[in-house]
């Protein structure tokens, strides 16, 4: 690349190297440290892959029950935070609540550091402070639901794991393991993605010094947007508008005469298909049997078809999850948290990472402004 040449959207750019995963478009595959997300998906509760972003290698059963014993220490909803959230109006957006409640625990958490240069903290304080957002997170985006259907926060069940709990906290009831499989298998999917927008900004905001929690803030920030994580909601309103498979080819020719993005299609990185659709859309598959929702797999499936045979662009991981979450049971403003609770795994793995090897990250810019010019030349009353 010549030096001055500009790489709009940095697509194409290598800004530096990563061993947490390994994005092939090539062979269409996903590797967190080198394990296949789909086998992941297909073994692992999503604790042990969580274990394996932050340190390298799956857990051990004891380390994996040392993790869990944590991860239950630090579930509750903080009363600061829970506070924080119900001064925000009913309808705020539930990414901007979460986004508000990881910033009040970051607050707290670093309160007392009155000199900047320790603000970012030690290896060991910060991969406690990931486990902490990793376990906390649940009650927050589970509230976020609660409180705009007038309902009260629930207590964690000790003797529920991660994803099992998580769909506890949200609705008050134990779930089937349909349910907990598919919910356990999305939270894998999600959970890493090397450098994509969010994860580059925690890494950007990790390479000034500045601390984890304002990284994960940001991050949070850049996951909202429809063309990331804000995806996986837009492609629920997609499927809302259109309304049943019949609808699909009316819709589309509509859609695409008026020049519309449709959601849940196309990526940055792989132009023949995302490796993650297909571990998805077994969970989903198998969420339209447990629900007796034939229907959502012929809408699905017959959406794919047209716009797939139309544009030549392929479904990406918000395409089958969007569906999924509503038959469990998730509002559509609830599904980018859930991808937060997720991804909080792959961006503190990317947050530790920038720290051991810490560049400031600082690119150049193209200058296309006014020439130089003078004050004397302005003047303010013509
Ligand atoms: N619907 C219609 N056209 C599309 C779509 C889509 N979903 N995706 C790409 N295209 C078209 C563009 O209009 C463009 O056409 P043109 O060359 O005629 O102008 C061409 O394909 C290239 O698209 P770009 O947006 O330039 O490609 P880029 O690599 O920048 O975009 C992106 C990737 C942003 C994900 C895009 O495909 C998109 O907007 N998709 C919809 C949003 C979405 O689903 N985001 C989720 C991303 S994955 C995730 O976060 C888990």
């Amino acid at each position: 690349m010549a030096d001055n040449e500009i790489k709009k959207g940095l697509a194409g750019v290598i800004a530096d190297e990563t061993a947490v995963s390994k994005v092939n478009p090539e062979t269409n595959s996903l590797l967190y440290r080198g394990y296949p997300v789909q086998e992941l998906a297909a073994t692992q509760p999503f604790e042990a892959v969580a274990y394996l972003l932050w340190h390298g290698e799956l857990p051990s059963a004891a380390e994996l029950a040392q993790l869990r014993a944590t991860e239950r220490e630090h579930r509750a909803l903080a009363p600061e935070v829970k506070d924080a959230i119900d001064r925000l109006p009913l309808d705020s957006h539930p990414m901007d609540e979460v986004r508000t409640a990881v910033s009040v625990i970051g607050a707290i958490e670093t309160a007392g550091i009155s000199n900047v240069l320790d603000a970012v903290g030690t290896p060991e304080e910060n991969l406690r402070r990931s486990l902490q957002l990793f376990a906390a997170l649940p009650a927050i985006v589970s509230y976020g639901q609660r409180r705009r259907r007038g309902l009260e926060a629930v207590e964690s069940r000790d003797d529920l794991d991660y994803a099992a709990n998580f769909l506890w906290l949200t609705f008050g009831e134990e779930p089937g393991a349909v349910v907990v499989d598919a919910f356990n298998r999305s939270m894998i999917l999600y959970a890493e993605h090397s450098f994509n927008a969010s994860t580059f900004t925690a890494r950007v905001i990790t390479s000034t010094l500045s601390d984890l929690y304002s990284a994960v803030v940001g991050a949070i920030g850049a996951l909202k947007g429809p063309l990331h994580g804000g995806a996986n909601e837009a492609v629920m309103h997609i499927f809302d508008e259109i309304g049943s498979a019949d609808q699909v080819e009316g819709w589309l020719d509509t859609a695409l005469a008026e020049k519309r993005k449709i959601m849940g299609f196309g990526h940055r990185v792989y132009k023949r298909g995302d490796s993650r659709v297909p571990t998805m859309k077994a969970a989903l598959d198998s969420l339209v049997a447990h629900y007796d929702r034939p229907d959502v797999a012929k809408l699905y499936e017959t959406l794919e078809s047209e716009f797939v045979s139309r544009k030549g662009i392929y479904p990406n991981l918000d395409y089958p999850s969007g569906p999924a979450y509503n038959l469990i049971g998730y509002d559509t403003l609830t599904f980018t948290p859930l991808f937060v609770a997720s991804r909080i795994t792959g961006w503190t793995a990317h947050i530790l990472e920038q720290q051991a090897s810490n560049a400031l990250i600082r690119p150049l810019s193209a200058y296309n402004g006014p020439d130089e010019r003078h004050i004397e030349e302005y003047e303010p009353d013509t």
